[in-house]
């Protein structure tokens, strides 16, 4: 597949209408190309938590008592949701109390994210970064591991591909000055 190709192609899926199925041994293969990602200093900030189809059910309905707090309908319409996807990561990341370093690894992150998901459409599958307001609530992050000094910086759903999505088209607006 070519570059430019999977990067205009590549797309964020949000339907999650039906049960998917997705190749995790191909997954994780993805994850270790995905590392070759640009990080300064080589501190390779990143660190991922699978979520299995399989343990899916389990971990939606502990988040979704720990985010939506007695609401049930909220909870109900969460765990529906993402029990669809095919299997789903925790992205953290290293706090570092340097600002330059921080900043740095925050970037760093992203470059992470996106040769993973720009992998991931060129394998024939889709996925989408996903930061909900609960993901910085400590019970959440207790239930997924995060460590004191990690970020958690969102999930990563795996997902099919969605042939509906269309492409968001830039605005671009003063994107390049000249000096
Ligand atoms: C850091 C980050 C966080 C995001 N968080 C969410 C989110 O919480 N919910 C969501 O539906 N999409 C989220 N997205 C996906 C973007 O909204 C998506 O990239 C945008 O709609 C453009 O679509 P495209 O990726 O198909 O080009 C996030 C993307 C990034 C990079």
């Amino acid at each position: 597949m070519e570059l430019q190709e999977a990067i205009i192609n590549r797309r964020s899926v949000k339907n999650y209408t039906h049960d998917m199925q997705i190749d995790e041994e191909k997954v994780m293969s993805l994850v270790e190309l995905a590392t070759y990602a640009p990080n300064h200093g080589m501190r390779e900030p990143w660190r991922l938590v699978y979520i299995s189809k399989e343990k899916l059910p389990e971990f939606a309905n502990e988040v979704a008592q720990a985010a939506f707090v007695n609401d049930e309908n909220q909870q109900e319409k969460y765990i529906n949701k993402v029990t669809k996807v095919g299997g789903m990561f925790v992205i953290l990341s290293k706090r570092d109390s340097r600002q330059k370093e921080d900043l740095e690894n925050q970037m760093a992150i992203g470059t992470f994210i996106q040769n993973l998901m720009l992998l991931i459409h060129e394998a024939g599958m889709g996925s989408c970064w996903k930061t909900p307001e609960f993901i910085f609530k400590p019970k959440f992050r207790q239930i997924v591991g995060a460590f004191d000094d990690e970020y958690v910086n969102g999930f990563l759903y795996v997902t099919e591909k969605d042939a509906k999505v269309k492409v968001m088209n830039r605005k671009n607006k003063s994107l390049i000055s000249y000096w």
